[in-house]
């Protein structure tokens, strides 16, 4: 039984936190938030010690995994101090999106990791879905033949006027992982934004991509959609067709260009847990599977490299709205 521990007890903490008690592989041992009610409260529901400080957890507590749930400026700025602490403990460690807002501290989290020769992972969740891997199967069988495209949307309402970055920082990991997941790496994005009436932030961007492969993309992004609409949607379209995936989970169609048939895989609706809480369901699942499996760290799924990856290309689409749109490299990007 691996033992398990959540820093960061707020809303998403919480859900990592039952996500964990309801896995049959793993106790939730330990819950540490710097509010010391909310690791009581915690503590409580969840069956585990309650701390409100990290160093003393970890210097009491056997703990293998260490999920990071802290939040802070751009919803990131907090993750490093904890993340390091338990890097630098040995333990696997998973911390939430982004994986930083600054590009300097993602970097040092992925060298201690390297160093320490621990797992460091991030709940990039949105490509753990039964949906996301079989269109990566199709990619990879050549269902679509060769990629020349991925259509994406990531859309949401969030009122949040904290940075003029924030829509960019704390959203758009998720869209360029799935972009990453499908396309690979990206060689040059372009931006335009712009901002809804009253709002101080760049609140909906229209980001072109140039995929390392030659293929190209886009991405439509927004905190300006309130309602309960479906909030994503991936093209991919290539030389033998194209899928849509629609809503992270919901459904995919592929539509083979030698066929009028299309081919349709929908989420059980019996699936349990459904809903969105799935993706977290998914994802830490995969990333306590890849512990118990010993998977070296260089190899898990969703790594910390993948979400300095994302970042940087993030950073690369703010500099290009910063030069009124001028294409960047993501190579001219330095991580500080
Ligand atoms: N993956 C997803 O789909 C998804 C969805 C929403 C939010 N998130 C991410 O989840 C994270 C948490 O979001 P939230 O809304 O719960 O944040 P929050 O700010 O409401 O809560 C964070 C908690 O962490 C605690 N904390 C901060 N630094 C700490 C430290 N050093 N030690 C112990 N506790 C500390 C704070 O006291 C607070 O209670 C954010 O990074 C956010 O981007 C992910």
């Amino acid at each position: 039984m691996l033992k398990v521990a959540v820093i960061g007890l707020n809303h998403i903490g919480l859900l990592h936190c039952r996500v964990y008690t309801d896995h049959p592989d793993v106790e939730l041992v330990a819950v540490c938030d710097l509010r010391a009610e909310l690791a009581r409260s915690a503590a409580v529901r969840f069956g585990a010690r309650a701390y409100d400080n990290v160093l003393s957890m970890l210097a009491e507590e056997e703990i293998d995994i260490i999920s990071v749930a802290t939040g802070g400026l751009e919803n990131g700025s907090h993750h490093m101090e904890p993340a390091m602490q338990a890097i630098e403990a040995g333990k696997s460690v998973l911390v939430e999106k982004p994986i930083s807002n600054r590009l300097q501290e993602a970097r040092m989290m992925v060298d201690a990791a390297a160093a320490r020769g621990v797992r460091l992972a991030s709940n990039l969740n949105h490509r753990f879905v039964p949906a996301a891997k079989r269109a990566k199967e199709w990619i990879q069988n050549g269902e679509i033949g060769h990629l020349l495209y991925i259509n994406m949307k990531l859309t949401i309402g969030n009122p949040n006027e904290s940075t003029p970055w924030i829509h960019l920082r704390a959203l758009h990991p998720h869209s360029f992982d799935v972009l990453r997941y499908f396309g690979g790496d990206v060689a040059r994005v372009q931006s335009f934004m712009t901002k809804a009436p009253g709002r101080t932030v760049w609140s909906t961007a229209s980001i072109n991509i140039e995929f390392a492969s030659g293929a190209v993309g886009h991405l439509t992004g927004s905190y300006d959609m309130h309602g309960g609409h479906p909030i994503e949607r991936c093209e991919a379209g290539g030389t033998g067709g194209k899928f849509v995936l629609d809503n992270v989970y919901e459904s995919l169609t592929l539509y083979p260009s030698s066929s009028d048939e299309q081919r349709v895989v929908k989420n059980s609706i019996f699936a349990s847990p459904s809903g969105f809480d799935s993706t977290f369901y998914n994802r830490i699942g995969a990333f306590i599977q890849e512990v118990k499996n010993n998977v070296p760290p260089n190899e898990i799924s969703a790594s910390g490299a993948d979400a300095l990856a994302v970042q940087r290309i993030i950073e690369a689409a703010i500099l290009s709205q910063t030069e009124n749109g001028a294409p960047v490299r993501i190579s001219d990007i330095q991580d500080q």
